[in-house]
């Protein structure tokens, strides 16, 4: 997976995310079971720790003492600053790895048993053939009852070179062409939001909805991949025609207004963007 130099994890300890505070929420509803004494939580590109870091104020000391909080991310600076925050919680236990997600069955070895999985925010910063792996990657570590909360934007306020966000439509095919090989059943439909500055979508995937084992997805891995090749190189073409055409536009006609303006620099950033990826997806 390409590094994004432009990606930046905000810490801002004096608010809370929506995307956050939805997550949090179904995570206080799974600490409160009187039969949990120890929910492991895996926080996958956790950036510096902005979902932790009013945990104090969002669980009790009893809900915290039962959480075993796992970051990963690929920055060593994001990890260590969210590391301090998660030793001022009183945790259960708390443990940071870093490594590219694209690598991350290798460096994260402990076995399938995360009861609450998130990726908040950093869609954008993957391709869909990485995001969909990562995705599979996810459902293979949840435990039975575990679930998987993912959410980003649709659009950036700040473009990133390199970084592409997805529509809530183009995520729900994505997983529809994984869903259709594991469990036909079982469909993911993205929520959408939205937001003052943007529109953003979350997905929720429950383990127990999925009702294959571990080994029938893993024998279905290079199947699932081949069936996203071609559905991902649908989405990355037709995103670039659209946006040749948006740039033809500009280019012949001009941008009229401070939002065509802004709309041009966004198709450019957009087009090399999908370059990098159709290049490295040959
Ligand atoms: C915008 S931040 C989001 C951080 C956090 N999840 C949040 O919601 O606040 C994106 C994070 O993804 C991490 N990241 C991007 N690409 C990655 C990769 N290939 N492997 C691991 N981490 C990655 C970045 O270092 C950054 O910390």
């Amino acid at each position: 997976m390409a590094l994004i130099a432009d990606s930046d994890a905000v810490l801002d300890g004096g608010r809370i995310l929506p995307q956050h505070q939805a997550a949090l929420t179904l995570l206080n509803a799974k600490l409160q079971d009187p039969d949990v004494v120890n929910l492991r939580w895996l926080d996958m590109a956790c950036g510096r720790g902005q979902i932790i870091a009013q945990l104090l104020e969002n669980l009790t000391p009893e809900n915290r003492r039962k959480l075993t909080y796992v970051g990963f991310d690929i920055h060593v600076d994001h990890t260590r600053v969210a590391e301090r925050l998660a030793s001022k919680l009183s945790l259960n236990d708390y443990s940071f790895y870093q490594g590219d997600l694209s690598r991350f069955s290798e460096i994260v070895n402990s076995p399938s048993d995360f009861d609450f999985i998130t990726f908040t925010n950093t869609a954008h910063e993957v391709s869909p053939a990485a995001f969909s792996r990562i995705m599979l990657e996810a459902i293979l570590r949840l435990s039975t009852s575990g679930e998987l909360f993912i959410y980003d934007m649709e659009s950036l306020t700040e473009p990133e070179l390199g970084a592409l966000p997805w529509t809530a439509n183009e995520i729900s095919v994505l997983f529809k062409t994984i869903f259709d090989i594991l469990e036909p059943r079982f469909c993911v439909h993205p929520s959408t939001w939205s937001h003052k500055n943007c529109k953003g979508w979350t997905a929720v995937i429950q383990r127990k909805y999925v009702k294959c084992s571990n080994d029938e997805i893993k024998s279905k891995l290079s199947q699932i991949e081949g069936a996203l090749d071609t559905v991902v190189d649908g989405i990355l073409r037709k995103r670039l025609d659209e946006c040749d055409k948006a740039l033809d536009a500009y280019c012949r006609f001009g941008a009229d207004t401070p939002n065509d303006e802004q709309e041009k620099l966004s198709s450019l950033y957009k087009f090399w963007a999908l370059h990098r990826m159709i290049g490295a997806s040959k």
